[in-house]
């Protein structure tokens, strides 16, 4: 009699997930080797075999072709690369897919690998062992059971780390503001808006380009962080922490920050901005918003695939929310009104108005 679940395609799909670890390392791999833009060169994207790429690569000493072959081939089945195979069945050629595409820099230098890189530092890395330690005690979050100390205030300390984390936030937040901004115009008749948690300060620029009537963007963050923003013209860098207040400003804008913070935290983070906004005022804040329903969409397992990393690195008990949560925590703060905008796929912009 057949067993349940002891079927051959139930035994392959548990060994693809046992083994799909191979998968964001890979990606770590072709990223630390710059094979995307190897491949990109100006838009080229030839195919190319492993020994072509490795040609473009100036590397200091001879590097192993079969090796990098399996790891595009590898990546080839998860739709980052197309591989050719030669008709006489000599050899593999490799180009990029729409989706290896997202890891090739741009002429604005950012690229989805800083992305890349960020998730798989080491110390992020070592936390990951410990995932069902924030079901057993979730009053420590596993990066900080794996180094001692919570992330914002480790990278803090690092300048590299806190580096990487501003390129990783410039790359996704850019193209995302693109697009938020081309199909919402909750920023009119706003002279001066704040970001708050606003990383380099990407999302005001992009805000400021956009609305001319935006008389002074302050760009809000950690003062540390806020230390190695680059000047942007009519953005003023502050340093500060959101938990204890938040500069006013007739429109409060934020990406990003409450999926990282438990509902007390969030709350007080919510009721700081009601205090910095005049009545009428709106906080205007891209969250990830999870659905309700479970499926194996790209949007919904990346989006519960970030609430994991929220779990593991920044707060045990911080998470993605769905729209009513948000709508809930919003009230808790003393916000009336609540009005959610889908324009993204990963993030939904969630209108606030006091
Ligand atoms: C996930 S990042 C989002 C960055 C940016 N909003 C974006 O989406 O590109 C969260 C940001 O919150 C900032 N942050 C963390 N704790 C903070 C605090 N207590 N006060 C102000 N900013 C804080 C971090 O430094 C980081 O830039």
């Amino acid at each position: 009699m057949e067993e349940k679940g002891d079927d051959c395609s139930s035994r392959l799909a548990i060994m693809e997930l046992a083994n799909m670890l191979s998968v964001p390392m890979c990606l770590n791999a072709v990223v630390r080797l710059r094979v995307p833009d190897a491949i990109w060169q100006g838009g080229s994207n030839l195919p190319l075999t492993p020994s072509q790429i490795l040609s473009r690569l100036s590397l200091p000493h001879p590097a192993d072709s079969l090796n990098l072959q399996r790891i595009l081939r590898m990546l080839s089945s998860y739709g980052v690369f197309r591989e050719t195979i030669s008709e006489d069945d000599a050899a593999r050629t490799y180009s990029l897919t729409d989706v290896g595409k997202t890891l090739v820099t741009g002429d604005d230098g950012l690229s989805y690998g800083a992305y890349v890189l960020q998730h798989h530092q080491e110390e992020l890395m070592r936390a990951w062992p410990l995932v069902h330690e924030a079901v057993l005690d979730p009053s420590a979050e596993p990066f900080v059971k794996a180094n001692g100390e919570p992330a914002y205030s480790y990278y803090g300390k690092r300048p590299e780390m806190n580096g990487l984390m501003q390129a990783a936030m410039s790359a996704t937040s850019v193209p995302f503001m693109r697009a938020m901004l081309e199909g919402y115009d909750g920023f009119s008749g706003a002279e001066r808006v704040v970001d708050v948690g606003g990383s380099a300060g990407d999302c005001l620029r992009m805000i400021l380009a956009r609305y001319p009537t935006v008389r002074e963007g302050l760009n809000f963050d950690l003062p540390e962080v806020v230390a190695k923003a680059p000047a942007i013209p009519g953005v003023t860098h502050v340093g500060g922490d959101m938990f204890n207040y938040v500069p006013s400003g007739d429109v409060i804008f934020m990406k990003w920050i409450l999926t990282t913070w438990t509902e007390d935290e969030c709350k007080l983070i919510l009721e700081n901005c009601y205090k910095a906004l005049p009545p009428g005022g709106k906080l205007i804040a891209c969250e990830p918003v999870l659905p309700k329903h479970t499926d194996d969409s790209h949007r919904t397992r990346a989006l519960l695939e970030g609430d994991i990393f929220v779990m593991t690195i920044y707060r045990a008990q911080g998470r993605h929310r769905t729209e009513e949560e948000f709508r809930m925590l919003g009230a808790a703060a003393g916000f009336p009104k609540f009005k959610p905008f889908y324009v993204d796929h990963f993030y939904t912009v969630l209108e606030f108005q006091k």
